[in-house]
């Protein structure tokens, strides 16, 4: 089985830290920690880590600019060979630049049910305002805070007497339940076949007068009518006993497909029985797939047997 690579960042306690860590533990896990590390010495959390033998790094975030700090605790995500970043109370906000060249790889854990409450002081926001409920949120990080993808939640409930402090407790229970899963569903979600097809699907069918079809016990994607339509994406999991989950698209020719599948094998190969007529693998059960690339090759494949009267279209809509 693949395990993916999980570097974490803390600030205080670790609690997150310590539920992520022995979660990895178990048989079965999907993913390793590789790294702790922390802009405070004094974290607890870094000696649970050491204590299991993994790998702790700290770099105080004082007399630092934002970037400078930043760039050292990349430094150490790069030297342990993270494949993700998972914040666990990690209370710095990290640079619009280290975001993106992180993008769709960190996630943060956040104590309240998002949209709702972000920044600071979230359970006496959710106790004053009434609610039934506090909780916490799993989402992918993007520049602007608290704001990415939403991918789980975990909710609490609010009691009469409730204080900040008593609420928050609870909530860090459910978190220790809530991250470790959510975390094992997002690195395993690039090797499911189903959460993989319907990416596909999905840039596929945006093409313009587009469907689904099945060809051979595959699903696959044609463009023109139902009647007269033409494939222009094949989606293959696992097909002939190859290891692969990916799509075939068509190249310009054998000269193109076997420069590519030598270049990059492991993003490329050659397809059994569509190989010869030019269609080439796309390998999508890998870490680090770029899916502006999967698009760019669906589109292309997609001119190649489009009519010319979409094709004029497309390129109309291109030069706006
Ligand atoms: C957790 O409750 C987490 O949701 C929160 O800090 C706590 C860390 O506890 N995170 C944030 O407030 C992020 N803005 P831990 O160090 O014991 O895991």
């Amino acid at each position: 089985m693949h395990k993916a690579k999980v570097a974490i960042f803390i600030s205080g306690g670790g609690t997150n830290m310590a539920a992520l860590l022995y979660a990895s533990l178990l048989d079965g896990a999907p993913f390793d920690v590789v790294l702790v590390a922390s802009n405070n010495a004094d974290a607890g959390g870094l000696e649970i880590a050491a204590a299991e033998g993994i790998p702790t790094f700290v770099h105080s975030h004082k007399g630092h600019s934002r970037e400078d700090h930043d760039a050292a605790m990349e430094a150490a995500l790069v030297k342990a060979n993270a494949d993700y970043l998972v914040l666990a109370g990690y209370m710095r906000i990290l640079s619009d630049e280290f975001v993106k060249r992180w993008e769709g790889r960190i996630l943060n854990i956040h104590p309240s049910l998002l949209p709702k409450y972000k920044g600071l002081d979230t359970h006496k926001r959710a106790i004053d305002a009434g609610d039934s409920h506090g909780g916490a949120s799993v989402h992918i990080v993007t520049p602007e805070l608290d704001a990415g993808e939403v991918l789980a939640q975990v909710r609490v409930a609010i009691r009469d007497d409730e204080t900040p402090e008593s609420l928050a407790d609870r909530v860090k229970f459910a978190e220790h339940q809530l991250y470790p899963r959510a975390v094992a569903d997002y690195v395993s979600r690039g090797y499911d076949a189903d959460y993989l097809y319907e990416r596909v699907r999905k840039l596929a069918l945006a093409l313009p007068e587009t469907h689904a079809r099945d060809s051979h016990g595959s699903p696959g994607f044609r463009v023109g009518t139902e009647k007269s339509g033409k494939f222009f994406a094949h989606f293959n999991n696992q097909h002939h006993g190859q290891e692969h989950i990916a799509v075939l698209v068509k190249t310009s020719g054998m000269d193109e497909l076997l420069d590519l599948v030598e270049g990059q094998p492991d993003v490329y190969f050659k397809p059994a029985y569509y190989g010869a007529s030019g269609w080439i693998g796309l390998i999508l059960n890998r870490p680090g797939v770029d899916w502006d690339h999967v698009s760019e090759w669906l589109e292309r494949s997609w001119r190649s047997v489009a009519p010319a009267r979409l094709t004029r279209l497309m390129d109309a809509a291109d030069e706006f």
